[in-house]
């Protein structure tokens, strides 16, 4: 997809369609009283005539509007002018493309970059724009049978700008959103795949692809008995129930020289069923997005490649299956993790924490600038946050402090959870190190202490993703969260923004 940028006026500018939008008691934005003066009036008899809702969310498509070049004008409502920020720009621009669905649109022009967007500067209302618009286009057809709903034939999408001078740091904010919409695009399919397609091999295979299409990018996978000789037994002991292998998969992408790297480690749970410690049936489909952080650091290095970022970026994916069988872990095994310490595992179901430790343990070798694991790690987080933040917890202020501030600045938002002693007293084990469940009571907060035993000297932060990485209901779906989230944190590192 192209981008451009345009100082003509929205009346003048030729294109399939132009976003414009209205505030509330029918205040225009830019370009919409530009149309308005040109139609001699018609979007404020729209207006008044109540066929412009002005809320947010909401969209409306005019075709052929007197004296306006462009084919159809989408006025979406803007709410309160004084409201109006990075958020309501982007809940608009996804309701013009949701009103625009069906057309065959090749060129769109977005005007709303003209209005006075809670500071953003030109960046970033490329970036918004730009990723909203690309990500409105994402669909999932590859396991239907029978012909393909077809999308719109989408080619060329600008922004207005006031000045020229702005256009560089606009086209950059395009080409930024651009490949995080294709990093999400990745995240999104790796989710939304179907569990017996969507393997622990498969995962890996991913991977070995993105390597082969990337510069920089090396892929390298270890199988079972190479994770046995490293002592990867708490990891081991979630897949003794399945028949499908276990892979460790290690990307690295190396953009800067002989920097320490970034690390991430994401959750690659293909198939949560809980193991012996069985889940309740409704809902289980939905446990195929347990490998939500696996498709999340996937997807982040997808666009971290795409950049070609000045960086050194390091995935490290755990990828397993939890299943029941004869063979499987039993509640009250003891298993000695890669670090020497030793786990009581008193429940099976809270598998995440037990492959994600050693992948900690094994990414020491990389003597990380920083380390970020991501996982849907517990229902717990869902409870304490539900589905609109992240959470974020670690062993440094300044690293989550960061991630939260990227969170805010990239519209993916997370919130700090405390990770003090008190909670860590909850893993007592009579038997081994440390249980691995700390009772209910805090949960996502018990799991985050019992990964942080396995981050001495590491700069290290935890994503608990559990309520923001897919959407249930009908909508159901990966959200691609938190791709955006962790490709600001890293274009922010290798000083990429403005
Ligand atoms: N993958 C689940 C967490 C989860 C549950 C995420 C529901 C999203 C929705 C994780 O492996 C799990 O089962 N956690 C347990 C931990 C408990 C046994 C301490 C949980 O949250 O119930
Ligand atoms: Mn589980
Ligand atoms: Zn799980």
């Amino acid at each position: 997809m192209d981008f451009f940028t345009t100082t003509s006026k929205a009346s003048r500018r030729a294109a399939d369609c132009i976003i414009v939008g209205v505030y509330d008691r029918g205040k225009l934005s830019a370009g919409a009283a530009d149309m308005d003066a040109a139609s001699k009036g018609a979007l404020t008899g729209l207006f008044k005539s109540g066929d412009l809702p002005p809320a947010v969310g909401k969209a409306r498509v005019l075709n052929s509007l007197d004296g306006v070049r462009a084919k159809r004008v989408v006025v979406a409502g803007l709410g309160k002018a004084s409201q109006f920020g990075a958020k309501q720009y982007r809940a608009a621009v996804a309701a013009a493309m949701q009103a625009l669905a069906g057309s065959k649109v090749q060129t769109i022009a977005n005007y709303l970059s003209l209005e006075d967007i809670n500071g953003l500067d030109a960046y970033y209302k490329a970036r918004h724009a730009v990723q909203a618009i690309g990500d409105s286009q994402y669909t999932f057809q590859q396991m239907k049978s029978g012909r393909k709903t077809p999308g719109m034939p989408l080619k060329k999408l600008g922004n207005a700008i006031a000045a020229r001078g702005e256009a560089q740091r606009a086209s950059r904010g395009a080409e930024h959103a651009i490949a995080i919409v294709a990093g999400m695009a990745l995240t999104k399919d790796l989710g939304n795949l179907p569990p017996n397609v969507c393997t622990p091999s498969y995962l890996a295979r991913t991977a070995q692809k993105m390597a082969r299409q990337h510069k920089r990018l090396t892929a390298k996978i270890l199988n079972e008995p190479e994770m046995k000789r490293l002592g990867m037994h708490s990891l081991l002991s979630v897949t003794a129930g399945t028949v499908e292998p276990a892979k460790m998969i290690i990307l690295q992408y190396k953009g800067a020289g002989s920097d320490k790297p970034i690390v991430l480690v994401g959750k690659g749970v293909t198939f949560d069923s809980g193991g012996i410690s069985l889940k309740p049936g409704p809902a289980m489909d939905e446990m195929k997005y347990d490998m939500g952080g696996a498709a999340g650091v996937l997807g982040t290095m997808e666009t971290v490649a795409r950049l070609q970022l000045p960086v050194n970026l390091n995935v490290v994916v755990p990828a397993v299956e939890n299943m029941p069988s004869g063979t499987a872990t039993r509640p009250a095994d003891i298993v000695k993790s890669m670090s020497g310490q030793t786990i009581e595992i008193l429940n099976t179901d809270a598998e995440g924490r037990l492959i994600l430790c050693d992948a900690l343990t094994y990414s020491k070798r990389f003597k990380p600038a920083a380390i970020v694991d991501v996982a849907t790690l517990t229902g717990a987080c869902v409870i304490a946050l539900g589905h609109h933040h992240t959470g974020v917890m670690g062993n440094s202020d300044d690293l989550e402090n960061e991630i939260v501030g990227a969170g805010v600045d990239a519209e993916d938002r997370g919130w700090r959870l405390p990770l003090t002693d008190e909670y860590t007293k909850q893993l007592k084990s009579n038997f081994a190190d440390f249980a691995n469940v700390g009772g209910r009571d805090g949960g996502a907060i018990t799991a985050g202490c019992f990964l942080k035993n396995f981050t001495d000297g590491m700069t290290w932060a935890h994503l608990d993703i559990a309520g923001t990485a897919w959407v249930s209901g009908a909508q159901k779906g990966s959200t691609g969260r938190p791709v955006p989230m962790l490709s600001e944190f890293i274009l922010s590192r290798c000083g990429q923004l403005p």
